[in-house]
């Protein structure tokens, strides 16, 4: 039976993508699901443009640092001074063409919980983990780094994202049930040091989500939304795989 108490959630990611126009779109068209979190993550300099009640705003990354000479960086304190209520943090384009290690990864959700901001936090593995048969040591170690950083009880203000790289802008998506395996095995993990946080935190299926497959992926007990790339960058398509949230 899948958890009625925890809000689903579904964030768009443009990553380097979109502009003026498409942010126009999305003033324009949405008409989101009452029963659902939805938050939209641009570019950050489009995030000013959206003065919004309909959905929230997420900033796709953010320093570790809260100010100084961090030439071209942005604190989690500016994001939430700009009407952000979500980073989203440690996603494998990060970790891998940015140099972010876990243990960075860590220092940010620590910065942007203490600003206020809410972090997506992603764990995923690449395919040769995947095509070993180790994704779920791979994530409990991804999520183990965060958990002795931080602890359990941050977990409320959390978003978990389970993006298996090998899925992400691929047009290949985990199945249903795959997914569904990894997001059982994160709440477990959670759940053997605190199981209120388990209960609580919404873990979200990310890589290749579209308006076709997400019906099936939402429908799983453990996956609580989705965080979608490509599919998040076209108002009417977004529209349509926020419908297919059940509720
Ligand atoms: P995708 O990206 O939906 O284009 O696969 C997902 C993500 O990277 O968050």
């Amino acid at each position: 039976m899948k958890n009625t108490a925890r809000t689903p959630f579904i964030a768009g990611n443009w990553k380097l993508n979109g502009g003026i126009k498409t942010v126009s779109s999305f003033k324009q068209g949405l008409l989101l699901p009452s029963h659902a979190e939805v938050v939209i993550c641009p570019p950050s300099l489009y995030i000013h443009h959206f003065t919004t009640d309909t959905f929230g705003l997420g900033i796709q990354n953010i320093s570790e640092f809260d100010s100084g000479a961090h030439t071209g960086e942005l604190s989690a304190s500016m994001a939430k001074e700009c009407g952000c209520q979500y980073a989203i943090i440690g996603h494998s384009e990060r970790r891998e063409k940015f140099d972010e290690t876990d243990i960075i990864v860590g220092k940010k959700v620590k910065a942007s919980l203490d600003a206020g901001i809410r972090p997506i936090l992603c764990l995923g593995e690449p395919l040769i983990i995947r095509e070993r048969g180790k994704e779920l040591d791979y994530i409990e170690q991804q999520l183990d780094i965060v958990l002795s950083i931080l602890g359990p009880q941050i977990f409320k203000d959390v978003v978990i994202a389970y993006e298996p790289i090998w899925a992400i802008g691929t047009g290949v998506t985990a199945s249903p049930k795959e997914a569904q395996t990894v997001h059982a095995s994160i709440r477990a993990q959670l759940a053997s040091i605190d199981s209120n946080a388990a209960n609580d935190v919404r873990i979200i299926y990310g890589g290749s989500v579209n308006a076709t497959n997400a019906r099936e992926i939402f429908a799983e007990q453990d996956i609580d939304g989705g965080l979608v790339g490509g599919a998040s960058l076209h108002a009417d398509q977004f529209q349509l795989i926020c419908n297919q949230i059940p509720q």
